[in-house]
């Protein structure tokens, strides 16, 4: 078939064979080695011998496909002083065919749930039969994932692998996500089937569906038709069809889709449809401008009454049917973000107060857990996820939240995840300052007077005095400014960098540290949806997926960074080249020059020291 796939590619059409050409798959493998002997061409009619699984089968056509209309062109190619991989000068005699590749898996029915073994070895040695060992389909699926990186065309047409390799490959992180909100913006199916290809593809397998928030609620509940009146439209509705056509794509492709209904918080649209009793402070002013009074931190309000009763059985049903559609172990039940103000607005909460002075909001977030983690509980192997809010509030934290329920961390970076697993829970890392992806883009509230300037405003005195004093108390009164952080509060923009360069389990003891199950970088999408996610995940995403399945530190432990630099653009293009609309890093110029675009001249500006 004929390159359609990179246009760059095309440019780059011959490589002359003395030129030794640095493959470099991403994520980098736990361990790979190569050979010697001269490239490994592959045969036309590469044969494929694997036990019988639909799954398996299916992929194997994918990638059969992938490679032969790819005609991969490594694009950015490390040069001295960090050659990688190290590629001796032979002579490239292309006197080793590979014909066949066989695979073993020693099971063939383990279920894609949390924790499934996704190890796999690869072999393209001398001979004209590769091998792919794994223990389950899944392990299978990502060998599969690395071979489509490794097979590049041979400047004619032809497809070659540089060298005999050999791979041995597990990821570091059970846990490898990225966060899509479908609440404020809506996505279309295709979007998430594009967003789940380019998980497989950077072996990142979780999907986190952020199904609803308090501005839309896109998803169809039998059990309350009416629900689907607060989307976005007739046309931007979840069916249980779509939702497990949705599961089954990503099934196919070794990535777990997880829902989260969030939960008290963030409620509104669609529990309003069943009750309009169910929800509290819907109908506020959110109030940033006169914050002690806010019932939200972003427009609109809304959140579950906690104390009237018929929110109970909203929430049972509308769980229970949810859960039922999921086929994931997991369940993400929200708590994210619960504003104390919201229930002034509750008759039935302020009067809970008033039968017992003594009872503080403490008491009610608990008893909102002990009436709701029994319906969330609904079957023997069902994990709940929260977010970290209902431990560590300031405000509004739960006195004693199930030791098996996992915390997704979001703020203080890793002074939280830190708090966190010293109590004892498994965290899912998705620190602000590190992992969100939405982060930098310009506040999106309407009627803001702070763009209403002509001039830069000179930094208050007060302001200026008490940064001097104490940098992070002052930063948020100095990022309101005009010149700060331009009204997104988690600016700046995480760039692949800041991603890549986190190291999740900093500052943890080694029992601690066994209690990070791995990461996610959420999208937040009020300001995007299907004409922005791609650019806004990929390849940024494609980052974390090194960081949490091979690590971002070389066998010495120092950063790899800057050899990251070559991987990332590479995989950019070829993310490109894939239909996935991925951002721009660097003027390509810097592609063609591998470190011509680096800040420091020192290949060691980044490296260490090692941890
Ligand atoms: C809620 O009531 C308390 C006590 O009356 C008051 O201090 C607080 O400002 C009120 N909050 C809102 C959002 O109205
Ligand atoms: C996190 O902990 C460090 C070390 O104890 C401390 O210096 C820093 O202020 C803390 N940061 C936050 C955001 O809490």
């Amino acid at each position: 078939m004929k390159a359609i796939v990179a246009s760059i590619a095309a440019a780059i059409a011959f490589i002359p064979a003395s030129l030794a050409v640095a493959v470099n798959p991403l994520p980098a493998p736990r361990e790979i080695s190569w050979g010697h002997s001269g490239s490994v061409k592959i045969d036309r009619d590469l044969e494929f011998i694997a036990p019988a699984n639909t799954i398996l089968t299916n992929a194997i056509k994918r990638t059969n496909k992938m490679i032969w209309k790819e005609q991969w062109v490594p694009q950015a190619v490390e040069k001295k002083p960090v050659d990688y991989p190290p590629f001796p000068d032979v002579k490239r005699s292309e006197s080793i065919t590979l014909k066949k590749i066989k695979f073993s898996v020693s099971d063939l029915h383990a279920d894609l749930q949390a924790g499934v073994d996704e190890s796999y070895t690869l072999e393209i040695g001398t001979g004209s039969t590769g091998t792919i060992k794994s223990k389950t389909v899944w392990g299978a699926l990502h060998a599969l994932a690395t071979l489509e990186q490794i097979v590049i065309s041979d400047g004619h047409k032809g497809l070659i692998i540089e060298e005999p390799v050999t791979i041995k490959d597990e990821p570091l992180y059970p846990h490898r996500g990225v966060m899509l909100d479908t609440g404020r913006n809506f996505l279309s199916l295709k979007s998430i089937y594009r967003q789940i290809d380019a998980l497989a593809w950077s072996k990142l397998n979780v999907l986190h569906w952020h199904i609803d928030d308090a501005q839309s609620w896109p998803l169809e509940i039998k059990a309350h038709p009416k629900m689907t009146k607060d989307a976005y439209s007739s046309k931007e509705i979840y069916t249980h069809t779509d939702v497990k056509n949705v599961i089954a794509y990503a099934k196919a492709r070794g990535v777990r889709v997880i829902p989260e209904i969030d939960m008290p918080g963030h409620s509104a649209s669609g529990w309003r449809q069943i009750d309009p009793k169910i929800v509290a402070c819907g109908n506020s002013w959110w109030s940033n401008d006169n914050w002690p009074a806010h019932t939200a931190v972003e427009p609109n309000p809304g959140q579950l009454d906690i104390i009237y009763p018929k929110t109970y059985d909203a929430i049972k049903s509308v769980y229970d049917e949810a859960s039922s559609i999921f086929a994931d172990n997991y369940f993400h039940v929200g708590f994210d973000e619960l504003q104390v103000g919201c229930y002034n607005d509750s008759s039935y909460i302020q009067d809970w107060f008033k039968a017992d002075p003594s009872r503080t909001y403490q008491d009610l977030a608990q008893y909102y857990i002990d009436k709701a983690v029994p319906i969330f509980q609904n079957k023997k192997d069902r994990r709940l996820i929260m977010w970290e809010d209902v431990v560590t509030s300031a405000d509004i934290p739960a006195k004693n939240v199930p030791k098996n329920i996992i915390m997704q961390t979001w703020n203080n970076g890793p002074n939280n995840t830190k708090v966190l697993t010293a109590k004892g829970y498994d965290v899912i890392v998705s620190s602000s300052d590190f992992f969100y992806l939405d982060c930098g883009f310009g506040g999106w509230v309407g009627n803001d007077p702070r763009y209403n300037v002509d001039y830069s405003p000179p930094l208050d005195a007060s302001i200026s005095d008490a940064f001097a004093a104490d940098p992070t108390t002052a930063y948020s009164a100095v990022s309101f400014n005009y010149g700060g952080n331009g009204g997104s509060w988690c600016a700046p923009y995480k760039t692949w960098q800041r991603i890549y360069d986190y190291d999740i389990t900093i500052g943890l003891t080694k029992a601690e540290a066994k209690h990070v199950l791995g990461g996610e970088a959420p999208l937040w999408a009020e300001q995007s949806d299907d004409t922005t996610v791609d650019s806004k995940v990929w390849p940024r995403a494609a980052a974390l997926a090194e960081l949490l399945w091979s690590g971002n530190r070389d066998s010495k432990g120092l950063k790899r960074t800057t050899q990251m630099t070559s991987r990332i653009l590479n995989y950019r293009e070829r993310l490109v080249g894939r239909g996935v609309g991925a951002s721009p890093l660097m003027p390509r110029y810097c592609l063609n020059n591998p470190h011509a675009c680096d800040l420091y001249l020192d290949q060691t500006a980044v490296t260490g020291p090692a941890l």
